[in-house]
């Protein structure tokens, strides 16, 4: 089966049950700058998720085109992907669980209208209850009914593992509850997973273990959205539950066509003969650098073909875009020595493969191959010039040392290569690796942290006497401030968000949930275990990473509608960590005396506190 015929097959299915076929919506939110992609199918329907009205209906089915750019660094091994398409259908406030078990069975598993998977072959994970929530019996039954309807094997595991007939495996909060970020609509899911590769035996073992070493894939998640998470964490029930699923559809493709990688199918078998043809080389002896290449490139044509008229920069989507086409210009530069201008040649690959489905492609043609040999001859040029600049760093370096002791080359002076001629760190390594030196990395990176700190102070001061003015001190009390919240947390407890902040060179104003007046006690105690934090001289951190992993390593800030993108997340010590802008200062020795100087309502079940440092 190809790609375009699982699509429609998909959306056909749904539509003989009623639903309306929605377009996919543009890769850019609308309306919504906390978050650079639409990351899930889900993300422009949340308003309708939270109760407004969609105009198409309650039932809904379609494609989306998403971009998860979070594990940039791992596409070229064999499953990551910039680029993607959801499947999805949706009930709003329509069917629940009943229904949308039924119809995933019926569409996997029926030879006609569906797929015609083995069932055998099928795994069912269910939300085991965990937090106050309880296990979904009503999902579990629902199963058990498919299952023994269709002659199978309907077992359910109590411990996380698949033996004898077992089908249905419940699990916790971590792998079977659905939420996009910290708050909104969400519930536990039911996931769907393929068995790939049933000549090994019977499935046997720990779920966690065979889906980590791939022998069962995730193919469809079916979330039940029966709640709406607040910001004090609680699981208010929705008036009217939703129902949102997606199915990946490259991943299921791959499944279907028993292919050995996601780049083995049709997906992207026409852009590696391509690309095979321009560069001579065979995608077989260079997997990794062909991966990138033609993900990166089929992702920036997804963006450069959206409506919304994205070209490459240096800011937000902008800078993704030229990173991405940077990144395939290298990983093409490194197997091969063409001077010819390749990006566009791929880019007509994908336009030819998808314009039926996206037309957006072939309206906007002209623009994604002229912003795409546009931003490939810039960056050739960058690194033609970049490389006449580390040449002249190399003899310096090989002057002075004649190579026989360790050679390094300092962050600074790759860092210089990288502010002054935009020469990729990568590129800087590649060559240093060629000749046998290496590159003091963790020295580029403190270069490039503390530059970004002096450009935000820079573009913040912009605005003097506007938003801030960011002097040394009020970047001590935003580090102060970082301290208090974990402080607060402690002593008030876990439901102390922080609400908001104002931060002058004088004070510190600081806005958080908390439903009452805090004692003289507390605020006594807060002080103290700030004041004692201060005087462990803790070191303070940034460290840049996927909003997932920051959630994951338990920080601090909003992660609703950011997945998949990078964040900086600061980190004092072994106490507090938080998603945040930045700058603070380099250790908690550099802060002086804390104290809170008043304590008082803000608004309904938000306190403000006023303190200095001195
Ligand atoms: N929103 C669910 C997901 O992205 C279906 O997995």
């Amino acid at each position: 089966m190809t790609s375009n015929e699982l699509r429609k097959k998909y959306i056909e299915f749904f539509k003989s049950k009623l639903h309306t076929e929605i377009k996919s919506a543009s890769l850019i939110p609308e309306n919504d700058p906390s978050v650079l992609f639409t990351t899930a199918g889900m993300h422009p329907l949340i308003p309708y998720l939270l109760g407004e009205k969609h105009p198409a209906g309650k039932r809904l089915v379609d494609a989306q085109k998403c971009i998860r750019t979070g594990d940039i660094e791992d596409v070229g091994d064999n499953r990551h992907l910039t680029f993607f398409e959801m499947l999805g259908n949706w009930s709003l406030g329509d069917y629940f669980k009943k229904d949308a078990i039924n119809w995933s069975f019926e569409f996997l598993t029926d030879k006609n209208v569906g797929l015609g998977l083995n069932p055998s072959r099928l795994y069912f994970t269910v939300f085991k209850g965990e937090n106050g929530i309880p296990r979904d019996d009503e999902a579990i039954k629902t199963w058990q009914e498919v299952l023994s309807k269709n002659n199978l094997p309907n077992g359910v595991s109590n411990d996380e593992s698949v033996h004898d007939d077992i089908k249905i495996i419940p699990l916790g909060v971590n792998d079977n509850f659905w939420i996009a970020g910290a708050t909104g609509p969400c519930g536990g899911d039911t996931e769907i997973f393929y068995d790939t590769r049933p000549e090994e035996g019977k499935l046997e073992g720990k779920f966690e273990d065979l889906i980590n070493n791939f022998r069962v894939i995730e193919i469809w998640n079916n979330v039940f959205m029966e709640f709406n998470k607040t910001i004090d964490g609680k699981y208010e029930k929705l008036e009217k539950p939703n129902v949102d699923t997606g199915m990946g559809l490259e991943r299921t493709i791959t499944v279907l066509n028993n292919a050995e990688t996601v780049f083995e199918t049709d997906s992207f078998t026409n852009a590696i003969k391509k690309l095979e043809e321009i560069s001579g080389k065979h995608y077989q002896d260079r997997k990794k650098n062909f991966r990138i290449i033609i993900d990166h490139i089929k992702t920036a044509t997804f963006i450069l073909g959206d409506d919304k008229g994205i070209t490459p920069g240096n800011k937000d989507q902008s800078y993704v875009l030229r990173k991405l086409i940077r990144r395939a210009v290298r990983s093409m530069d490194s197997i091969c020595d063409i001077k010819t201008i390749f990006t566009p040649e791929i880019a007509r690959v994908y336009i030819e493969q998808y314009k039926e489905f996206y037309p957006e492609l072939e309206r906007n043609k002209e623009k994604i191959l002229e912003e795409l040999q546009k931003e490939e001859i810039k960056f050739k040029e960058t690194l033609d010039r970049g490389i006449i600049e580390f040449e002249k760093i190399w003899n310096e370096i090989y002057d002075k040392n004649k190579l026989d002791a360790e050679v390094v080359m300092s962050g600074e002076k790759a860092f210089f290569l990288y502010q002054s001629f935009g020469f990729p760190i990568e590129a800087t390594k590649d060559l240093c690796l060629e000749r046998g030196i290496k590159v003091d990395e963790v020295g580029f990176n403190e270069e490039l942290k503390k530059h970004q700190e002096s450009s935000k102070i820079g573009s913040e001061q912009k605005f003097k006497g506007g938003l801030a003015d960011t002097d040394p001190q009020t970047i001590k009390l935003h580090t102060a401030a970082h301290i208090m919240l974990q402080a607060l947390r402690m002593v008030l407890g876990d439901n102390v968000f922080q609400k908001g902040a104002n931060i002058t060179s004088e004070r510190l104003r600081f806005d958080f949930s908390h439903p009452e007046k805090m004692t003289q006690e507390q605020i006594a105690k807060v002080e103290e275990i700030v004041n004692k934090q201060i005087k462990r001289n803790l070191p303070v951190t940034m460290e840049e990473m996927t909003v997932e992993n920051a959630e994951k390593q338990g920080a601090m800030g909003v992660f609703k509608d950011k997945y998949g993108e990078l964040v900086k997340v600061y980190t004092i010590g072994d106490f507090s960590k938080e998603i945040c802008g930045g700058p603070h200062v380099g250790n908690t020795s550099e802060l002086g005396n804390f104290k809170i100087q008043k304590e008082e309502s803000s608004s309904a079940g938000v306190r403000r506190i006023k303190a200095i440092l001195e």
